[in-house]
């Protein structure tokens, strides 16, 4: 008997919805794939778009553009839809008209039956995916927000550009906000198990104030690409797949995504950006790390922002 196949709808055909889609395909990683969006041309033409490309793809995908009810056989629903960051504006600025459209959204999905992952990539992320809990009434575990997973993603690429090993071997996160209070985990953060602050010292004319800008480069990466291209998608579209895999292949990797806290890290009742271990019933466990003082402050103010901005947008 073969195995059912598996389907992802994303909603939302803009530039993160399309890279996603076009990042999907070229990794092979679903069977089925759903696009959903206000605008139906621009969704049906990248269905057709990326049908085109299928002879070239590494495996089979069907794809569609379809609506809401076709979220009842998904296994993962990804949303994307919103409106994204201006140049000079902060994700939080976004949270009142994404939260409205949420609501809305949220209910088309849920009167499909939907019944499997919720993803949730649009910004203020951490807050978004708190509100896709909330609508939704799913357990917290079936609701992942992308988080700190680009944040993550971009701190490794620079320390291995800054050290000049491949970023795969480089173990270092991004907790919290996926926003402008994220803080980096140096205290644990290290190369093939040697300290990062090991590497550093046999680093020729090394400077501590090196690697702080390495993490304001990754905290304002977006600034910085909204300002020469108007949007980021590419980074966050891989790391949207990478998490897709993660739950299609139930593969309990561990990913810094936006996870509900119910007493982790001394924190409740939030989504926020921490190490968490993922498969195919979403998050399985959250991964404490061992914070220092400073790391562990700097964790707590970003909490109390999102809790602020999430007190205005639940009252
Ligand atoms: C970024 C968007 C995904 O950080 O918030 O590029």
């Amino acid at each position: 008997m073969l195995n059912r196949v598996n389907r992802v709808v994303v909603i939302g055909a803009g530039f993160v919805g399309s890279s996603y889609a076009f990042a999907l395909l070229n990794q092979g990683i679903t069977e089925e794939l759903v696009l959903i969006d206000l605008n139906k041309e621009k969704a049906q033409g990248d269905a057709m778009d990326l049908n085109h490309g299928l002879p070239f793809a590494p495996s089979h995908t069907k794809i569609w553009y379809g609506d809401y009810s076709e979220c009842g056989e998904a296994d993962i629903v990804v949303i994307t839809a919103g409106s994204n960051q201006k140049p000079g504006e902060t994700r939080l600025d976004l949270v009142e008209k994404n939260t409205k459209i949420f609501k809305g959204i949220v209910e088309e999905i849920m009167a499909s039956g939907f019944n499997g992952i919720f993803l949730v990539a649009t910004n203020p992320v951490d807050i978004l995916t708190y509100a896709v809990w909330k609508f939704s009434g799913f357990p917290k575990e079936r609701v992942i927000g992308s988080g700190t997973i680009l944040d993550t993603a971009r701190f490794r690429f620079l320390l291995g550009d800054y050290f000049n090993i491949d970023t795969r071997n480089v173990h270092a996160y991004i907790i919290g906000e996926h926003g402008d209070t994220e803080l980096p985990v140096w205290s644990n953060a290290d190369i093939a198990g040697t300290a990062i602050s090991k590497w550093a010292e046999s680093k020729d004319g090394f400077r501590q104030e090196e690697l702080d800008q390495i993490f304001l480069n990754v905290r304002d990466a977006a600034y910085h690409i909204i300002e020469k291209k108007g949007a980021t998608y590419y980074g966050i579209a891989m790391g949207l797949v990478r998490l897709t895999k993660a739950i299609l292949q139930n593969e309990n990797s561990v990913l810094t995504v936006s996870a509900y806290l119910d007493g982790e890290y001394g924190q409740k009742d939030l989504y926020i950006g921490v190490p968490a271990v993922v498969n195919r019933d979403g998050v399985r466990d959250i991964v404490e790390l061992e914070l220092s003082e400073e790391e562990q402050q700097k964790f707590i103010h970003s909490v109390d922002v999102l809790k602020k901005t999430m007190n205005s947008a639940f009252p």
